[in-house]
């Protein structure tokens, strides 16, 4: 068993850097090309919609990641204590949103649940929002 956490602000320059941590911490695993990229675009989505609809980017505010991998299972949770969630039940449609503009197409979370092996998602109107992403690494030796 292995584990992370980390805390940054919520300021959009810090996707990278969020990114960039979760890359790192599986590179002992030796994943392939396409998981280093499917986790990084998962952690995209998910430390975004964190810095954007939680937080509305107040910078004195912070995200919080966390990793747990045992074997070749990845937990990763993002955590915001922002506004939370209204509408539970439809945030993971394709195509719904709260934001209407055109960098938000609303498939965020969509994209998540389908490169993911599974995404739950807690959120409290006001508490906050936490997203707990499993999906497993291949195993190398079975290819
Ligand atoms: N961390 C969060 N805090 C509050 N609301 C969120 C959070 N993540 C997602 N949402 C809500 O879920 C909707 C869908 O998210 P998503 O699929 O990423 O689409 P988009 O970010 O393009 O709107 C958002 O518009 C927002 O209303
Ligand atoms: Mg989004």
């Amino acid at each position: 068993m292995n584990q992370m956490e980390v805390s940054f602000s919520a300021i959009l320059d810090n996707e990278n850097f969020a990114r960039t941590t979760v890359a790192t911490f599986l590179t002992p695993l030796n994943p392939t090309i396409d998981e280093i990229i499917e986790w990084k675009t998962i952690v995209s989505e998910a430390v975004s919609n964190a810095i954007i609809h939680g937080y509305n980017q107040n910078s004195e505010c912070f995200v919080v990641i966390k990793m747990k991998i045992e074997g070749r299972q990845i937990q990763l949770t993002v955590q915001d204590y922002g506004k939370g969630i209204e509408n539970l039940e439809e945030v993971k449609t394709p195509f719904y949103t709260t934001a209407k503009d055109l960098e938000h197409a609303g498939m965020g979370l969509t994209i998540i649940e389908t490169l993911a092996d599974r995404l739950e998602i807690e959120s409290v109107i006001n508490i906050g929002t936490k997203l707990i992403i499993t999906k497993n690494l291949k195993d190398h030796d079975t290819i």
